[in-house]
């Protein structure tokens, strides 16, 4: 017995038809899906509050999805780059600012949920929470290293820094990456409970594992400047 024809093009083939370069058409609207993917988790929180469906404990549930979205959303961010390595989509460079920045966004909400629903802005239960609680240590170390990273996105930080000291800067993002699986790991070790900490730390550990591989990989060309855009200058991506 013999199954439908399988397509007999190689994955590689595959990923060469979509052009390096995308017209502005068609970047537009792959922008403004993953845009309204990016705001699904968000309009879902509105939903469940509007029908009061956020379970027994809202805060927690608050507080929880928002974090969750903002890691994923980092390393969404963080895939960026190795998969324009692999695929050559030099298109991809221009998206990523866009999904660090709602990362930034989801922290940030994550963060005001944390010091509003929770601590009701009180300054002195906050500072003793971030002294006494080392995951909620790490969580403020990761958020402090993501203000200037969000504050120096745009085109005219980028030039206003110069590519070479821009990406000196937002390697920053590493650390970022660690300080929030530290924060994650140490709140889920109370509860024994490591098996979503294993999925993200294994993510993290590849993204950042092949970036490590590529740096110290003999051949590795000398990085050329980025432009204003984020695209390398004579490369095309
Ligand atoms: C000022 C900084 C931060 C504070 C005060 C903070 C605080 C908290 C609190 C109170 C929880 C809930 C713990 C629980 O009830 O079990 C939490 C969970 C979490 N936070 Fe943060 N956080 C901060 C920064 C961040 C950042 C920057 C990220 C990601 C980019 C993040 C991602 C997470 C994740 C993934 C969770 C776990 C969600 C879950 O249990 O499923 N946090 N954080």
């Amino acid at each position: 017995m013999t199954g439908p024809p399988r397509d007999a093009a190689p994955a590689a083939r595959r990923l060469a038809r979509v052009p390096a370069a995308l017209d502005a058409r068609r970047f537009a609207a792959v922008r403004a899906l993953l845009f309204a993917l990016a705001c699904v988790p968000l309009a879902r929180l509105f939903y469940l509050a509007a029908t009061d469906a956020l379970g027994a404990n809202p805060v927690e549930f608050v507080i929880r999805s928002l974090g969750t979205w903002a890691l994923v959303l980092l390393c969404a961010t963080l895939t960026i780059t190795p998969l324009r390595w692999l695929t050559h989509w030099a298109w991809l460079a221009r998206l990523r600012r866009m999904l660090g920045l709602f990362c930034f966004a989801y922290a940030t909400l994550h963060v005001f949920a944390y010091v509003g629903l929770d601590q009701w802005f009180d300054g002195t239960a906050l500072g003793a929470d971030i002294l006494k609680r080392p995951y909620i240590t790490a969580g403020v170390a990761a958020y402090l290293l993501l203000l200037p990273l969000a504050a120096t996105s745009s085109h005219a930080m980028v030039r206003r820094l110069g590519g070479r000291n821009w990406q000196r800067l937002h390697r920053l993002v590493y650390a970022v990456a660690l300080l929030v699986l530290l924060h994650y790991a140490w709140q889920k070790a109370a509860k024994n409970d490591f098996a979503t900490v294993a999925v993200y730390a294994t993510v993290i550990s590849a993204l950042l594992g092949v970036r490590l591989l590529r740096w110290l990989s003999p051949r590795r060309l000398p990085a050329p400047a980025l432009t204003a855009t984020g695209i390398r200058r004579g490369t095309g991506r």
